[in-house]
């Protein structure tokens, strides 16, 4: 082929190449169309703005150089990008001792410099620019910092969820990104075995997943309280505690601090920022549905000493107080975590009903005492009334007493026989009237000695209940 050929078949295709090469020239037409609607003032707002994403974001449109969000906009190793975090609580959702759970409505607010994303404010007017951001890489549009809820409950409740927003680019390349979470979370409660008087303390932590500390420094953005920087409750820390609701937040007893882990495998230390949630109870409810009850059928439970031997009360009323008892500790068992510590409800519970089984006890002691008085004096079971056949002997003789006149039943006696049974009849009286006040006397004897061992086990128990309950009530703030 020679080089006119050539010329001439180039020439005959050309009309056929020409599409092609528009579309090669294509992107450098925009490019200039571009740059000049990003510096061109007079252009509308839109445009400079939408090419000033362009220009930032957008890799082919203009001459910048593509932007991998996989990368984070670190300038120097040992010279970290600040990655500062501002964590806004609104209120707990919900909070379970009994799974050590917690759910906390809050934004997060992550802010940062990414130089890549800077743009000249003078030339295109804009003021700032929002990019799509999200931990996904995937979907985000620029790099983010990889921090993640550490302690999170399931995938559901971490940041990564929820971080579906777009952040705020500034001409700086500031980019400053907010995000609206519920936050659950696994804690380790701390300060539990004091229920109700408990101030339960659990943890968020924040770390970075992928990026170590020389990469990115995840600091507290200077907002909050001193001690607690990064931390704040609503907007300004001005949330108004729930009346009605079961926990709160003490704002003033949060805290937070930094924190590392260590990667013994690589050698690498993780930046962490824990943020320490500090939540009371409203006890009132703990005290009026369980403590409180529990107490008054313990005392009630002492009215047993008041009740007397002979009286068939007795059993009945302990153990139905007891039964009382038992269903208050049900409706505590719901309410409260199972664990082997020793938890200062379940220990006035279990004090409380030890007691009123103590008295329980006594009372079958005093039972029993009264009852094998008469087992002894007739060697008969106890469940017969056996005072009956001496009250009976009793009563025959008293009758014969009473009415001497009674004609005797056999005429033929004569008067020494006569005399002879007067005297015998007025003998059985007499000792039948012994033994049946013998055993009054005793019976009484016994009574009395129930008595006064219950007047005793009233005193000690009234005495020793009511210190233990002090005791109990005084050491319930430093219960641990
Ligand atoms: C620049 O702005 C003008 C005016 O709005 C518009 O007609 C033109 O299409 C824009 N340039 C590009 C490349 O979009
Ligand atoms: C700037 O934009 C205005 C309005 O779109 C246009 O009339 C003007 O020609 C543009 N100037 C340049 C230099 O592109
Ligand atoms: C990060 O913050 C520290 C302290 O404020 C500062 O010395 C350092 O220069 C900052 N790093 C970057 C990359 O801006
Ligand atoms: C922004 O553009 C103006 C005008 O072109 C220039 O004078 C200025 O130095 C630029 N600023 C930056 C930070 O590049
Ligand atoms: C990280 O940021 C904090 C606060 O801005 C600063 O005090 C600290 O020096 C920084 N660490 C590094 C390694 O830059």
């Amino acid at each position: 082929m020679t080089g006119a050929q050539y010329t001439l078949r180039l020439r005959q295709r050309l009309p056929a190449l020409l599409p092609l090469l528009a579309l090669l020239l294509l992107p450098l037409a925009l490019t200039q169309s571009v740059s000049q609607n990003c510096t061109n003032l007079s252009a509308p707002l839109y445009e400079r703005e939408r090419c000033v994403r362009e220009s930032i974001l957008c890799p082919g449109a203009t001459s910048a150089p593509f932007y991998d969000k996989h990368v984070s906009p670190t300038v120097e190793y040992m010279q970290p990008v600040n990655v500062s975090m501002l964590l806004q609580v609104w209120q707990i959702n919900e909070l379970s001792v009994q799974d050590s759970q917690m759910e906390l409505a809050a934004w997060t607010t992550f802010e940062w410099i990414d130089e890549r994303l800077a743009f000249n404010e003078t030339e295109s007017g804009v003021v700032a620019t929002t990019a799509f951001a999200s931990l996904d890489p995937e979907h985000s549009e620029i790099w983010v910092p990889p921090v993640y809820l550490l302690n999170r409950k399931s995938a559901e409740s971490g940041l990564q969820a929820s971080a579906t927003k777009d952040a705020v680019i500034f001409p700086n390349g500031k980019v400053s990104w907010r995000n609206q979470h519920n936050l659950g979370l696994l804690c380790v409660f701390e300060g539990l075995k004091a229920i109700p008087f408990d101030k339960l303390t659990g943890h968020l932590m924040f770390g970075t997943w992928t990026r170590p500390d020389f990469v990115v420094n995840l600091t507290f953005a200077p907002r909050g309280a001193p001690g607690r920087e990064g931390l704040v409750f609503g907007f300004d820390d001005e949330l108004e505690p729930n009346m009605f609701r079961e926990y709160s937040i003490k704002m003033d007893e949060c805290e937070t601090y930094t924190d590392t882990i260590f990667d013994k495998n690589l050698g690498i230390t993780y930046p962490i920022l824990m943020y320490q949630i500090v939540v009371t109870r409203s006890k009132n409810f703990y005290l009026v549905k369980i403590v409180v009850p529990n107490i008054i059928l313990t005392y009630l439970s002492f009215g047993i000493f008041l009740l007397d031997v002979r009286c068939g009360e007795r059993l009945g009323y302990g153990i139905t107080l007891l039964l009382a008892m038992f269903a208050v500790d049900i409706t505590a068992s719901a309410l409260l975590p199972i664990s082997d510590a020793w938890l200062w409800i379940n220990v006035l519970i279990g004090v409380s009903t030890c007691f009123a089984v103590m008295a329980l006890v006594e009372s079958i002691l005093v039972l029993w005492l009264y009852y094998k008085y008469k087992t002894d004096e007739d060697a008969v079971s106890p469940f017969i009334d056996i005072a009956k056949p001496a009250r009976m002997v009793f009563n025959a003789a008293d009758n014969a007493f009473d009415n001497p006149s009674a004609p005797p039943q056999e005429e033929e006696f004569h008067d020494a026989h006569e005399v002879h049974s007067k005297e015998a009849a007025a003998r059985r009286k007499r000792t039948a009237r012994q033994q049946y006040l013998h055993e009054r006397n005793l019976e009484e004897r016994y009574v009395a000695m129930g008595m006064r061992l219950d007047f005793f086990a009233l005193i000690l128990f009234l005495l020793f209940y009511s210190v233990f309950v002090l005791v109990m009530f005084l050491t319930a703030s430093s219960w641990d």
